[in-house]
């Protein structure tokens, strides 16, 4: 240990999954080296060691988001961040690590669509990346793939859809060939649960009686949809001899029933919520009209599932969800559009606005609120954006925990810090923010990647470039 290598974090609180506790943190070149009593560490370092105090501040591991679209094609654009912007954005919001998804379409190998992501990503982030597969055409050839990319590649999840017919969708007999080949190989299965055969229906039938307005998207994507798909995607898995399963973005209290029943009967069922659905409504998006009276504005929460509306539990049940684990990580599906020339490609017709919104920046501070708010303890802040996710996917001791021999990624966050988000001071490279005006308690003072100050004090100095690809080991969360 050379004394010129060590950076020493001290005076704040260590918030660990298992409690809080005055520490000092010594790191050592990338890596955290040891924890210490308040002080503990002064005999250790010396005058050259780089000090950051973090009085005041908790300390917290980096933020894992396991669920981001940078550059992903969609409805005939592509997602507005790159690996550059929508990293350093991250960054900016305490996310240290993103899992990106790789996509591979019908038609394509799987390997060429993995390729095509780390030609997106490498040499480009500012923070560690790590990559699922989307599989859009399950075939022969597809299943073989799955082998090598967890074998070789260091990706070890891959999503289905049962939503986006024609695009990613997956019939029930390629879902349950590939949950089999995740069964044998370990991998987990990522599912977007959402009846898409019967969203289409009745979305055709509200476009052809004129029901145009973004806010139909919601409407003809009803909560029951997912609990049903929800629901099959539990039981197909069951029937492939009971491969572990993880469904994305929960939105619906119907969903997250059938999720916490496989739970209770002891099935390897995981989910995730994103800060949306745990804080927005259908009726915010339909109240969302322009100042000269455009209603194509509430294009810019169209997202898949879609915001529900506040006359029932969704949100209640979600933070609950939270609480019992039922839903075990918050990620923010950060698939952001620009409203000018993307989100406009489907003025007159909901079903042409690209899905997504932009969130990565925001998850750490959004998911804070619910600590402030008293719906979950700063222990399961850290458990939820954090340690889990990390455990979940395969990047745990080395990401998602601040512990010896552990990555740097470090977050001081100061819990009195007070602001508002908005288009004109966040770093998503997005024209209009979904969270614009929303008042947060606390944020973000100083963030090491690997070691590096990147933000300290609202100054950037991280560098796009720094970020490496982390390969995954299989999921450590199982019970
Ligand atoms: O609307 C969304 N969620 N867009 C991104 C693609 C997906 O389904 O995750
Ligand atoms: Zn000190
Ligand atoms: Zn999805
Ligand atoms: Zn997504």
């Amino acid at each position: 240990m050379s004394a010129s290598n060590l950076t020493l974090i001290h005076g704040g609180t260590v918030v660990t999954t298992t409690g809080a506790a005055p520490m000092d943190v010594l790191v050592d070149g990338e890596t955290i080296a040891s924890l210490h009593v308040p002080g503990g560490a002064d005999a250790i370092v010396g005058p050259e060691t780089r000090r950051i105090d973090a009085t005041g501040c908790y300390v917290v591991p980096g933020g894992v988001d396991v669920h981001t679209h940078m550059r992903l094609p969609f409805g005939g654009t592509e997602a507005s961040d790159d690996f550059t912007t929508g990293t350093v954005a991250a960054a900016w919001g305490g996310t240290t690590t993103i899992v990106d998804f790789a996509v591979q379409t019908t038609g394509q190998d799987v390997e060429e669509g993995l390729a095509a992501w780390h030609a997106k990503a490498e040499g480009k982030t500012a923070i560690d990346y790590g990559f699922h597969m989307i599989v859009g055409g399950v075939d022969d050839a597809a299943l073989a793939a799955m082998d090598r990319l967890v074998a070789s590649e260091g990706v070890t999840s891959f999503k289905l859809f049962t939503a986006y017919p024609g695009v990613f969708y997956s019939d029930d007999g390629q879902i349950l060939r590939a949950m089999q080949k995740a069964r044998d190989n370990g991998a987990l299965i990522m599912m977007h649960a959402e009846n898409g055969i019967a969203i289409d229906v009745l979305a055709a039938q509200a476009a052809g009686r004129g029901d145009t307005t973004p806010v139909w998207h919601g409407l003809t994507r009803p909560p029951i949809l997912e609990g049903e798909a929800t629901h099959r995607c539990i039981a197909l898995a069951e029937v492939a001899g009971g491969t572990p399963l993880y469904f994305v973005h929960l939105s619906a209290s119907q969903a997250l029933g059938h999720v916490a029943a496989a739970r209770d009967a002891g099935r390897n069922v995981f989910a995730e919520t994103c800060p949306q659905y745990l804080y927005l409504t259908l009726e915010d998006q339909l109240g969302a009209v322009s100042a000269d009276g455009d209603p194509f504005e509430g294009a810019k929460w169209v997202a898949s599932p879609p915001l529900r509306t506040k006359h029932e539990n969704h949100h209640a049940d979600l933070w609950k969800g939270l609480r019992t684990d039922d839903l075990a990580v918050v990620s923010t599906d950060h698939c952001p559009f620009c409203f000018k020339d993307q989100k406009e490609l489907g003025r007159g017709d909901f079903r042409k606005i690209p899905n997504g919104m932009g969130t990565v920046e925001h998850r750490m501070d959004l998911v804070h609120q619910g600590v402030v708010a008293g719906q979950i303890s700063l222990e399961r802040w850290v458990e939820t954006c954090s340690t889990t996710p990390a455990r979940m996917f395969g990047l745990y001791p080395k990401k998602g925990v601040i512990a010896p021999g552990s990555d740097a990624d470090v977050v001081i966050y100061d819990p009195q810090r007070q602001h508002v988000l908005s288009k004109d001071t966040h770093h998503m490279n997005l024209d209009h923010s979904a969270w614009e005006g929303f008042a947060v308690t606390g944020g973000v003072k100083t963030v090491l990647s690997r070691g590096s100050v990147v933000l300290d004090d609202g100054t950037w100095t991280g560098r796009a470039g720094h970020g490496r690809f982390v390969p995954r080991g299989l999921s450590s969360y199982l019970r």
